[in-house]
């Protein structure tokens, strides 16, 4: 087959703040055929992650910053056009750290994570893979599980209108506890309540969002599932009950500071993890690969069954990613924000 034309983003500089096109740079260079122990694979669907931020800055973290000059790292499905590898045969649906890019070639040396061949046939549509059975449901079901809601105990989730968040907040329904969300916006929080059944949603854009938190927490919080940071968390964290718990998935509001030399950061409130004798466990999902099958398999069912729903944002176009990433990372979109980079429709099959 003739080699394609590849366009990518390689990252130039390290953010401060929004992603600009200097930092991210938009680029069409020409790709080598594929040799022995190589398969090609064509991205169909990028996921933008708030993760994505903290992989371009320098933070010491579960996984190596990105290097400047690289293609961006990031999560996809796609679909392979070419391989000389077994594990990778001609048309079969694929997930991994396929990157920024239109094509990424695949071998053992960016196998860190290897791909991951997707059932044939497919159970759902492709971006759920990226989303509510990816990476991001898991989260949400890891994070649950450990901040363990009994039922009505109190649980505040921030992000909630988010990837994790939509689907944390169900998870945690489930169980019986009493859910709180805290989104931007009045319409994500009416979604939240009327459409995925959280009891309450705060607007985190009001004046006056800590007192309507106070008024939807009158016997304080047991469980908080944290996704942000900074000064919700700081509130959360002054209402948490003797024996709360908390399950640290994220940190969001901090994602675009990590460049700056900035006192900003910093909790005022974590004397009451000692004075309500709080456990606190940050998660990083993949530290639960050898669990994926088991968890993926509960959530499709919950699924089937319609217990279960989600929300995507599906933006057409590689080159908008670095705006689309941008806005998600400012609320801008709603569930799993997902960059549709080529059709599946053109199904290859060998
Ligand atoms: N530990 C893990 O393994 C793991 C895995 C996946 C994700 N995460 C983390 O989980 C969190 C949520 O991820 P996601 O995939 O659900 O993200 P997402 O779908 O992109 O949603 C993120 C949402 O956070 C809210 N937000 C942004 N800045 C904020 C701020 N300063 N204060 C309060 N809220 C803010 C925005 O929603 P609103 O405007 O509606 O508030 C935004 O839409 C992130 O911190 C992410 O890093 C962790």
């Amino acid at each position: 087959m003739t080699t394609p034309t590849n366009r990518l983003f390689r990252l130039r500089s390290r953010p401060h703040g929004q992603v600009t096109e200097r930092d991210l740079e938009w680029v069409e260079e020409s790709m080598a055929e594929i040799g022995e122990g190589q398969a090609l694979v064509r991205t169909l669907y990028l996921s933008l992650d708030p993760t994505n931020r903290v992989w371009m800055s320098q933070l010491r973290s579960y996984i190596a910053p990105v290097e400047l000059g690289a293609v961006m790292r990031g999560l996809g499905v796609g679909q392979v056009i070419a391989s000389r590898r077994d594990d990778l045969p001609v048309g079969a649906f694929v997930l991994g750290f396929t990157g920024w890019q239109e094509y990424c070639v695949a071998d053992d040396s960016v196998l860190e994570f290897p791909f991951t061949v997707l059932p044939d046939p497919l159970p759902a549509p492709l971006t759920a893979f990226l989303g509510v059975l990816g990476h991001t449901g898991i989260s949400a079901f890891i994070g649950v599980e450990l901040g363990d809601p009994q039922p009505g105990e109190t649980l505040v989730i921030s992000a909630a209108g988010g990837a994790v968040g939509s689907i944390a907040g169900q998870l945690a329904k489930q169980r019986g506890a009493r859910v709180v969300g805290i989104a931007g916006g009045v319409e994500k929080c009416r979604h939240l309540v009327e459409d995925l059944g959280f009891d309450v949603c705060i607007d985190r854009h009001s004046n006056d969002w800590r007192e309507l938190l106070d008024d939807a927490t009158p016997d304080g919080i047991d469980i908080d599932f944290e996704n942000v940071g900074g000064p919700i968390m700081d509130h959360v964290l002054s209402r948490l009950n003797v024996g709360a718990r908390v399950s640290l998935c994220g940190l969001i509001s901090e994602y675009g500071n990590y460049n700056e030399h900035s006192d900003q950061l910093g909790l005022r409130n974590v004397n009451q993890l000692l004075m309500q004798r709080v456990t606190l466990r940050g998660f990083i999902v993949t530290d639960h690969i050898d669990r994926y099958a088991e968890i993926i398999g509960k959530l499709a069912a919950a699924l089937g069954e319609g217990s279960l729903k989600y929300d995507e944002t599906i933006v057409e176009g590689l080159e908008n990613a670095r705006e689309t990433l941008n806005q998600a990372l400012a609320g801008g979109t709603r569930g799993k924000a997902v960059i549709k980079v080529a059709d599946s429709s053109g199904v290859l099959r060998q």
